[in-house]
């Protein structure tokens, strides 16, 4: 067997010990999410630390687990903390657990993050339903033997952001007021923010939105057949728009701000699972 199917099996074990629970979708909190998980009816949790190989934050504090649980009856498991490339974890092991939660049971994934704002109309505090992603300034995370137990060599990645899960995610914003632009991701490797000439740049191709994460899990699910949906809250203005330097800080203070939003948001939108 293959070091990446053993791998996920190997996590998949060390989770089985914990929890027989069979999420049908999973979700990845970003910035200014944590928060969500106190509201889901936990059934178990089970710590990144306690699985073989997998990957845990370098951030201190950073909380990093699995939780699995019920939101209104709808059996979700949710990742709060996620690892990224710029931490110098592989394209590889970022993406182990979006293999792992597929390996569990999840066949839909809802990948959350902090981005900057790029496209007109994007300032902090909007959040933004991904319409597509440019993964071109990181590497693939299918580079590699591929694993046709996971999907085929080729996949395609024409639709990445499910339609049918993004007319869910509208109707969940509009059920509660919440106003959800729509728009292009960018994934840059981090962790430096970008030059004001690059972000002119990613301007130029096509991006609304850009930030650290996020594509290169979506690719590892697609690969998978998984349906996936994303949502960025725009935490800044990126480099060069908002006449300011970025920092970390305010990142954070924004994605706090309408973290509570945003977690209504996410809660309707996973409420209204199977009925999209
Ligand atoms: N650039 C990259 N990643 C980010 C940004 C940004 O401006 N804001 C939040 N995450």
């Amino acid at each position: 067997m293959s070091s990446v199917l053993e791998k996920i099996q190997a996590c998949v074990q060390a989770v089985r010990q914990v929890t027989g629970f069979a999420p049908e979708s999973a979700v990845v909190l970003g910035s200014g999410l944590g928060g969500f998980a106190e509201r889901i009816q936990v059934e178990a949790q089970v710590p990144y630390a306690s699985l073989p190989g997998f990957p845990v934050s370098t951030v201190a504090g950073h909380a990093g687990r699995f939780l699995f649980g019920y939101v209104e009856g709808k059996p979700v498991a949710v990742m709060q903390g996620r690892v990224h490339y710029y931490e110098g974890y592989s394209m590889e092991q970022v993406v182990l657990p979006i293999r792992v939660l597929r390996a569990l049971g999840a066949r839909e994934l809802l990948l959350t993050n902090a981005a900057g704002g790029v496209g007109p109309g994007l300032a902090p505090g909007c959040l933004m339903l991904l319409t597509g992603h440019i993964a071109s300034f990181v590497p693939s995370p299918l580079i590699g033997p591929n694993e046709e137990a996971l999907g085929p060599r080729f996949p395609d990645m024409s639709e990445v952001y499910d339609h049918s899960l993004r007319e869910r995610a509208k109707a969940a914003a509009a059920e509660l007021g919440i106003e959800l632009k729509e728009g292009v991701y960018l994934q840059t490797t981090g962790p430096n923010y970008e030059t004001p000439e690059e972000i002119k740049l990613y301007r130029l191709l096509g991006a609304d939105a850009v930030g650290m994460s996020t594509a290169c899990e979506a690719m590892a699910a697609r690969h998978m057949g998984m349906n996936v949906c994303g949502i960025s809250v725009v935490t800044n203005l990126a480099a060069g728009l908002g006449g300011k330097p970025l920092s970390h800080e305010e990142v954070q203070e924004v994605a706090d701000r309408v973290g509570g939003q945003f977690q209504e948001l996410v809660w309707r939108y996973l409420a209204r699972g199977g009925c999209a």
